[in-house]
């Protein structure tokens, strides 16, 4: 059984003091049981990192901790750039790799969200690997195929039994921050693409291997999202800045 995942993704949102905010909000808002259901993360940028643990230690929250982005290298000449095993020091477990903002804005290709997502496993996290289509790749009938190589790419070498335990998102760019969501049904014969993928890579792997969608979530969506066989969460950005938003989107059955 998998189960349900729903993250997060502050993306350049919220400095340490907001986050700190942000966070206690949303744990006034969560009960046991929504633990209990999902695993609820949160990503806040890297500033926030040791303030946002701070808080989930000291109130004892289930909430986890996630970070957007690493370094592949773990130490040296890397001006400005964070390292995984600073992260995992931190008490991240969950580490966003290959955000389509990082590969059409930062240039990030296949081969180094590959060489990330092997860092993150090495230092003991959780890589979220995203995957997704532009809107002129899915007009053009390319979508899966745009899919199927970044996994190829994000996902080589990385042997079966560490497979099952990491976590795809599908994150269509069109849909990121549009307000246009992917319909369900579209959403969920994608995740259900990816885990077909994933199995061609490791038939192990492929019923373990937990599918967010991601792209304009909100509360009015997710419900129909999640009864998809082959979603088992969400990547969630602009409405997890809103305590009460991300809250509902959590507690979607209710
Ligand atoms: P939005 O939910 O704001 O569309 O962002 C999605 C996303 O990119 C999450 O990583």
């Amino acid at each position: 059984m998998r189960k349900n995942l729903i993250a997060g993704n502050w993306k350049m949102n919220a400095n340490h003091l907001e986050a700190i905010q942000m966070v206690q909000k949303l744990s006034y808002r969560l009960d046991l049981s929504d633990y209990e259901r999902v695993d609820i993360v949160v990503c806040p940028p890297f500033t926030a990192l040791r303030s946002v643990q701070t808080v989930i230690e000291a109130d004892h929250l289930a909430i986890r901790l996630g970070a957007q982005n690493v370094e592949w290298h773990d130490k040296g000449a890397f001006t400005g750039e964070i390292a995984p095993s600073m992260l995992a020091k931190l008490g991240v477990a969950f580490v966003v790799v290959g955000h389509s903002e990082r590969r059409q804005l930062f240039g990030e290709t296949d081969d180094i969200v590959n060489k990330k997502t092997r860092a993150i496993i090495e230092a003991g996290m959780t890589p979220i690997v995203c995957v997704g289509e532009t809107e002129s790749e899915r007009d053009d009938g390319h979508a899966e195929d745009v899919v199927e190589s970044q996994l190829a790419g994000s996902l080589a070498g990385i042997s079966s039994d560490v497979l099952r335990s990491i976590v795809v998102a599908y994150e269509p760019i069109w849909a990121i921050g549009t307000g246009r969501t992917a319909s369900a049904d579209d959403a969920g014969s994608m995740c259900t693409f990816v885990r077909r993928q994933i199995g061609s890579l490791s038939p192990d792997a492929a019923e373990d291997v937990r599918v967010l969608y991601g792209g304009s979530v909100n509360p009015g969506n997710i419900a129909g999202l999640m009864a998809k066989r082959d979603i088992d969460g969400g990547l969630v950005g602009g409405a997890s800045l809103d305590p009460d938003t991300f809250a509902s989107v959590i507690r979607y059955w209710i």
